[in-house]
């Protein structure tokens, strides 16, 4: 495995398991020149969100970087204030016109909203029909919202990407998305880097002479789960992407997942609206 391995999603499409997150990273620079970092690093996968404010940046970094655009896996969210059938078609319009690509690897719907995401997933599925995005699916889903888009459609999301690290776990959703072939995909593995100096994670990072980041982005591979890791700084992105030279043994994969501690650095889905 090296940093442009992918995963194989549940219609055939390829998706790096690794890939740049963006968010909090600003417009403007910033995000233009992390995604060329990276790029120049060797990921393949960029994920953004039209919430994030820096779709065109990162737009302007997949050009400068000179690499082939359909080497490139690219992510974008249809924000919470867009959701609902036709402004969700022309949201996907104004974050294709940024990103400044024909077509979109993977759209999700950012948050499971009450009452306009099931005319949000049918603007996906028509976005998907008609060759606009390569792949579709969802972002903070737990069981019951996905049995929503169950009960009402035909198409089972690729992706659901989800707040994930040691210390906020779900083995159930895990479960869950891996039964109906929809790959779990972690945001903030890094918990915003709020636990990343815990004592038990230096201490396995110390045994494998890796850093604690490292040892955290390298238990999400070893369980099949898709990681995004942020950073603006061309350091930590590298450190980020080096992983694939050192393996965790059985018993550290567990004590990882000991950590659990129902810990969130952003809203529980059920609670956010
Ligand atoms: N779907 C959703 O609702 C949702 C929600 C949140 C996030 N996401 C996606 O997931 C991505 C990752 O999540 P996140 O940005 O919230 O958090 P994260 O990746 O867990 O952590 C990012 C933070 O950790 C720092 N960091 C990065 N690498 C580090 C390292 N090796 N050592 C020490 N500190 C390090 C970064 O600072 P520097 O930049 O200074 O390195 C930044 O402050 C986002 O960028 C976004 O693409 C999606």
């Amino acid at each position: 495995m090296n940093l442009q391995s992918t995963t194989t999603l549940n219609n055939g499409v390829e998706m790096p398991w690794v890939g740049l997150g963006v968010f909090d990273a600003d417009a403007g620079g910033v995000a233009e020149q992390a995604v060329r970092w990276a790029l120049d690093l060797g990921y393949r996968h960029i994920d953004t969100a039209a919430g994030y404010y820096n779709e065109a940046d990162v737009g302007r970094g997949i050009k400068d970087s000179g690499i082939d655009r359909d080497k490139i896996f690219v992510t974008t969210k249809v924000r919470n204030s867009d959701q609902g059938y036709e402004s969700t078609l022309k949201a996907f319009d104004a974050s294709r016109s940024e990103l400044g690509t024909d077509v979109v690897d993977l759209y999700l719907i950012h948050w499971p909203i009450k009452g306009s995401h099931l005319d949000t997933w049918k603007a996906l599925e028509h976005l998907y029909a008609k060759g606009k995005v390569r792949a579709i699916g969802v972002s903070n889903y737990l069981s019951h919202h996905l049995e929503e888009l169950f009960d009402n459609f035909d198409i089972v999301p690729a992706v659901n990407q989800v707040e994930f690290h040691p210390f906020l776990i779900q083995e159930e959703l895990i479960a869950f998305d891996k039964e109906h072939s929809i790959l779990h995909e972690a945001w903030s593995p890094l918990t915003r880097a709020r636990r990343l100096d815990d004592p038990s994670i230096t201490e396995i990072a110390r045994k494998y002479h890796r850093t604690n980041a490292q040892v955290i982005l390298r238990w999400d591979l070893q369980l099949g789960i898709a990681t995004i890791p942020k950073s603006q700084d061309r350091g930590r992105i590298e450190e980020n992407s080096r992983l694939f030279d050192f393996e965790l043994d059985a018993e550290d994969v567990e004590k990882l997942k000991s950590l659990d501690a129902d810990f969130r650095v952003g809203p529980h889905p059920d609670e956010m609206f």
